[in-house]
């Protein structure tokens, strides 16, 4: 048997002819795809805006750009995170704070963003960034009344959340409307829940965060609409296009986004209803007004304890299966200057791992996963 990754993406025939068909046209960037595929992430997340982009972190530092993130302001975000808003941020010159998380879900919420405030003495916050680790949508309508307390915009890094949705009221929004942040971003990778190979998007209401967004993803050139030959340069950028084919690609994914994030919802199910009884594993805790796109199914050891961890992660290699740690607290990389570490964090990053979750995972490849889980924990 092949490896089993903890992720990857499923491409069809119709995507592959979606791509052929526009290699052969004239346009292969800059063409109409481009913009077909944006009004098609609008209608589904229902925003007002949506500007695609070669990949989540060029989403998240057009989205820190178009706020006008400069030198020294102060931004939060959580210690249990991908790199990459981390990084962007710092490109930036940005003061960044990280928080600690819920030790379950790893995810951050507004008291850990106050309690981090409290204890960096912090006032003036410019712009705290949101993880919705997983794709478990949590707090998004609470941090929304945290920024207008505290008076700042909020990102959210919903790199794993697209398909994700939660229930304001007596309505399910979709991460990504941004009903309740400024701007929204997400990756188009392979293993997210749509791939363009490599790609991204973001999204907002605002006309004119929208209008910066859409001239910093093409090296601030706005052009003369009436006179082809005539532009003008308003801001400083780089190129962030997504290509026609990759935006045709994308097309063709969002087709089968419902049954994409239904499928993993059901792998979910799945672990959840096999392992629950597992003594030593606490499975995720899905409260109803959440939906998730599962992009990761995490599980927690009830005992944190990274020796017990790491042989797990060992032992399920042996067995060619791939589970992961999503993520390391960035503040344990060499290059982050301040030495502190979060209570939970660490709790979290000695517990948690990732189980594999795709479409197309094979009913008999998650019963080996969650046997091989079983045979290690001793549990029959
Ligand atoms: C939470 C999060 N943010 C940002 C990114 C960056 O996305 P990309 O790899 O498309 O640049 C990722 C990618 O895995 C991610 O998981």
């Amino acid at each position: 048997m092949n490896k089993i990754n903890y992720g990857r993406q499923y491409v069809d025939s119709k995507d592959i002819q979606a791509v052929s068909k526009i290699l052969k046209q004239d346009k292969i960037t800059t063409g109409i795809q481009v913009e077909k595929f944006e009004k098609l992430i609008n209608q589904y997340l229902k925003c007002r805006y949506s500007t695609t982009c070669n990949s989540g972190t060029s989403a998240l530092f057009l989205a820190m750009q178009s706020i006008g993130l400069k030198k020294n302001d102060i931004v939060i975000m959580p210690s249990i995170n991908f790199v990459a808003s981390y990084n962007v941020a710092k490109l930036f010159g940005a003061r960044i704070f990280l928080s600690d998380v819920n030790q379950h879900t790893g995810q951050m919420s507004p008291e850990n963003v106050l309690n981090c405030c409290k204890k960096f003495k912090l006032s003036k916050v410019k712009a705290i960034i949101t993880m919705y680790n997983g794709g478990y949508p949590e707090n998004a309508e609470n941090f929304y009344k945290l920024k207008k307390k505290l008076g700042c915009y909020i990102i959210e890094d919903a790199c794993h959340a697209f398909g994700s949705q939660y229930k304001s009221g007596n309505r399910y929004y979709k991460i990504g409307s941004c009903s309740h942040s400024d701007i929204s971003t997400f990756s188009l990778h392979p293993v997210k829940s749509i791939t363009t190979g490599e790609g991204g998007i973001v999204t907002t209401n605002s006309k004119k965060i929208n209008d910066k967004i859409k001239a910093l993803r093409s090296l601030g050139i706005v052009k003369d609409k009436n006179k082809h030959w005539k532009y003008d340069v308003i801001y400083n950028g780089f190129n962030f296009r997504l290509n026609d084919f990759q935006c045709a690609l994308g097309i063709s994914q969002l087709k089968k986004i419902n049954k994409f994030i239904s499928y993993r919802n059901k792998i979910a199910k799945k672990y959840t209803k096999k392992l629950k009884s597992v003594p030593y594993i606490l499975c995720p805790n899905v409260q109803n007004k959440y939906f998730s796109s599962f992009h990761l199914y995490l599980i927690n050891l009830k005992k944190p304890n990274m020796i017990k961890k790491e042989k797990l992660i060992k032992y399920m290699l042996r067995n060619k299966i791939i589970i992961q740690y999503h993520y390391i607290p960035i503040y344990k990389f060499k290059y982050f200057s301040d030495k502190y570490i979060c209570d939970n964090a660490e709790i979290y990053y000695n517990s948690t791992v990732s189980l594999p979750i795709y479409y197309g995972l094979k009913d008999k490849e998650q019963n080996l996963i969650i046997n091989k889980i079983k045979k290690f924990f001793k549990v029959k």
